[in-house]
């Protein structure tokens, strides 16, 4: 047949490959399935620790890059959970470790001690170890018959390949040469665990070494207390609410601003919070996790917008006391549910007319677009977020109004120590508004407005719902 040519040398077989390329044995449905499971469960276990370290990391960077991950990862695994759908009847053993020491691999950075190593074993190990993986997948099996895994297989590495470039960024900042030396063992001990698996891909012969746990010796505990880097210096201080000045009718939009953008770059606390819910729920259907990983994501690009409002104003956002009071209280306090009960009453509250859609008319009204196109976003993703608590939070209720009405009552329930935290010496609840409004007229170019300057109103009494503490959504 080497003589064969298409129809007037229009692309043959789709353009998907060549005529030789598609008669390559390439890997039956068994091994096809045998491998995508290894690359599901690898995701599953990506996702897991990014969303697990979100809370505790103090860098907020990596917050953020933890938050995209863990949504980048959590998708990923649900297209391939499809894949193996499509292949197989269940059972599809989807819930099951591959291999032993590949299990060990990821408790091994699951439990890393510290940020450095973490990020090492993240995007040195086990990403790259994902990348060969897929590129293998791609040369091993026949473009035709597997194509609909060659697509998945493709559109992943795009993904794998920028994780691993924030990665490398990252570990050469945070991983000096000392430390270099010190995890150089430990990332050793990783790539022992993968040779004992016969890789990743499980397709080279197995060491039959036997790997000694060292990070992951004690089982791993979730550290569900919020950290931060020293950019948020005084993380208790909840004396500027933003919430009634937002809503005060006397005060204009252009400054309510820069109570957005506050209250944006704030929302960092709820992929702190949400990462303890998706850690600490067990058992739900995987589009659960997909779902609330999406939202914790969103959230950590709210913060982010909140971010880039500020330095688009040439605000040093250090000065705006961004605290984790809410993550930290929730977290404490609350069980997992009661935490999605508050998240959900809060978010419920963001729908009508005083919600997101008045943020959203503020934004308009300022004349600050990017304060605007945020708004627009935000709103359009808090509809999503409703969504996602009418998926999975409101059907663990017979009625909804039953639903509502208990996370108000494990909102009302939760003790924010606004004068303990005075009387302890952890904050002052010193009011930040007058130099950060004193700095924004600069950037505008006008002299501050008195009655705007003297406002001073903070969460002792006036929750952010304005019926009592502060709220993120
Ligand atoms: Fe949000
Ligand atoms: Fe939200």
């Amino acid at each position: 047949m080497s003589n064969y040519t298409s129809y007037r040398n229009l692309p043959e077989l789709a353009g998907i490959c060549s005529m030789a390329e598609a008669m390559k044995p390439g890997l039956s449905v068994e091994q096809c399935v045998t491998r995508l499971k290894r690359y599901h469960y690898t995701f599953k276990r990506l996702h897991q620790i990014f969303t697990a370290r979100i809370t505790a990391e103090p860098v907020y960077e990596l917050k953020s890059g933890f938050s995209l991950h863990a949504h980048l990862c959590a998708e990923h695994v649900s297209a391939l959970r499809k894949r193996v759908g499509e292949m197989r009847e269940p059972p599809l053993g989807l819930e099951e470790v591959p291999d032993p020491n590949l299990e060990i691999f990821f408790d091994e950075i699951l439990g890393a001690p510290t940020t450095e190593d973490l990020v090492a074993g993240l995007y040195e190990k086990a990403l790259p170890a994902l990348r060969a993986a897929l590129e293998r997948h791609i040369a091993d099996t026949n473009p035709l018959t597997d194509y609909p895994s060659v697509r998945l297989c493709r559109f992943a590495l795009m993904e794998v390949d920028d994780m691993i470039k924030f990665g490398a960024q990252a570990a050469a900042s945070l991983v000096d040469p000392k430390c270099r030396e010190r995890i150089g063992s430990w990332l050793g001990l990783l790539e022992d665990c993968l040779a004992a698996a016969g890789g990743l891909t499980g397709t080279q012969t197995p060491s039959g070494n036997k790997i000694d746990r060292r990070y992951s010796a004690k089982p791993y505990e979730y550290d569900r207390l919020p950290r931060r880097d020293e950019r948020f210096p005084d993380p208790y201080n909840m004396g500027v609410n933003a919430e009634v000045f937002l809503y005060d009718e006397k005060f204009p939009p252009q400054p309510k601003t820069l109570m957005m953008f506050y209250k944006r770059l704030r929302e960092i606390d709820v992929p702190e919070m949400m990462s303890s819910i998706i850690t600490e729920t067990s058992n739900k259907p995987w589009d659960y996790y997909r779902d609330m990983t999406r939202q914790l994501w969103d959230e950590a690009r709210h913060a982010m917008m909140g971010e880039v409002g500020f330095v688009n104003l040439g605000i040093d956002w250090r000065k705006v006391m961004i605290n984790f009071t809410w993550s930290l209280a929730l977290n404490t306090q609350l069980k997992p549910i009661e935490r999605h009960a508050v998240l959900y009453f809060i978010e419920q509250g963001l729908m009508p007319r005083n919600g997101k859609r008045f943020e959203w008319e503020v934004g308009r009204a300022s004349h600050n677009p990017l304060s605007a196109l945020f708004q627009d976003y935000d709103w359009a993703d808090e509809v999503l977020h409703a969504k996602i608590g009418r998926d999975w939070y409101l059907k663990e209720f017979d009625d909804p109004r039953t639903a509502v009405q208990y996370g108000d009552k494990c909102w009302s329930r939760i003790l924010m120590g606004w004068a303990k935290w005075r009387e302890e010496g952890l904050t002052q609840h010193r009011n930040w508004w007058p130099d950060v409004y004193r700095d924004a007229c600069r950037h505008w170019g006008i002299e501050p407005d008195p009655a705007v300057l003297a406002y001073s109103t903070s969460y002792e009494n006036v929750r952010a719902d304005l019926k009592a503490i502060s709220a993120s959504a």
